[in-house]
């Protein structure tokens, strides 16, 4: 079957002929886009190290998802960032807190957008871990009712998926049995399962002002150098109720995204984190890569190693380009 039968270049000859025979493609329904959202009015304010992502208010966040929907693109991940950070996160499971303020703004303006919301603490919380913190150490068992506060109250505002990211063990099952109880069983959970503590995540940090103010998270947050463990924790994040899992990052961890589909049923989804997007921008700007085409080339790899969903800030700029073709 070698060479000369066998001739690779004939389904390269023609574009339309490619077309025919490519085994992967975007659609911008398999993208969700993350917006940040601020307290007071009329901001629109630019992330300096995420050109093309910004800040909004809860004001302008309909205009905003009205050219994310026009666009296409019908799923939303929201992150707050909170007036005042204490030692609890508790603006973080505010009824009036950010997140659930611009839950029920973006239902009333537009009832069909999916809207997810990022269950986390490291936001809210004047230390910046994603947990409680108790003699320097994060309290896996203390911060898991947190957690649950939090989801319900997002659920509650309306969301129709949370998405916790803290990395603390046992939390899919809490936020499951707390949404239940209180009759949200048709809220859905997609859990950030194979976490790792990354670089990547540097310019959200700064995004969202969420440093750690000591130490790290690899306490919680998975090593990077781990690809078999990652199946153990999204099985354990299946089995207590997750709908849809999670890698994040993206790039580094295709590897992670391919097991995944061998081993699971459930959707897969993938974070294309700030550090992903920012090293495109920055190259792009200086004239290094053709963002464009690198984008649709990452984005693509991630559906090729296995990804349903792709949790991307490049979302609205792709779906711009997947639509002129
Ligand atoms: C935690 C959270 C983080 C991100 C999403 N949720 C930051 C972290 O774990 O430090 C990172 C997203 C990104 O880098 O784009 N709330």
């Amino acid at each position: 079957m070698g060479f000369p039968i066998t001739r690779g270049r004939r389904l390269r000859r023609t574009e339309n002929i490619r077309r025919m025979v490519r085994e992967t493609s975007i659609d911008s329904e398999d993208l969700i886009y993350p917006l940040f959202v601020t307290h007071g009015l009329d901001v629109k304010m630019e992330i300096p190290s995420m050109p093309g992502v910004y800040h909004f208010s809860v004001d302008t966040l309909c205009k905003e998802a009205e050219e994310i929907w026009q666009l296409g693109i019908h799923a939303v991940l929201l992150f707050g960032i909170p007036a005042e950070k204490d030692e609890e996160g508790s603006e973080a499971y505010s009824p009036d807190g950010i997140v659930q303020r611009a839950v029920r703004t973006l239902k009333e303006c537009n009832p069909g957008l999916v809207v997810i919301t990022d269950v986390c603490m490291c936001e809210y919380t004047s230390h910046g871990h994603c947990g409680i913190v108790v003699d320097g150490q994060v309290s896996n068992d203390e911060t898991l009712e947190y957690l649950a506060r939090i989801a319900l109250s997002h659920a509650e505002a309306g969301a129709d998926i949370v998405a916790p990211s803290d990395m603390m063990d046992g939390r899919v099952m809490i936020i499951r049995d707390t949404l239940d109880e209180n009759g949200f069983t048709d809220t859905a959970i997609m859990s950030y399962s194979a976490k790792y503590a990354s670089a990547f995540y540097g310019p959200f940090r700064d995004a969202a002002n969420s440093a750690p103010q000591f130490g790290d998270r690899k306490s919680y947050q998975m090593d990077p150098a781990n690809r078999r463990e990652a199946i153990t924790e999204m099985v354990m994040d299946l089995d207590e109720g997750a709908d849809i899992i999670m890698v994040k990052p993206a790039l580094s961890y295709l590897d992670v995204i391919a097991d995944a589909r061998i081993e699971f049923n459930a959707p897969i989804a993938a974070y294309n984190v700030s550090g992903e997007y920012s090293m495109v921008k920055a190259a792009a700007h200086n004239g290094w890569i053709d963002e464009e085409r690198a984008v649709i080339e990452i984005l693509t790899s991630i559906k090729r190693a296995g990804a349903d969903l792709i949790l991307t800030y490049h979302a609205k700029d792709a779906a711009k380009w997947l639509k002129r073709g």
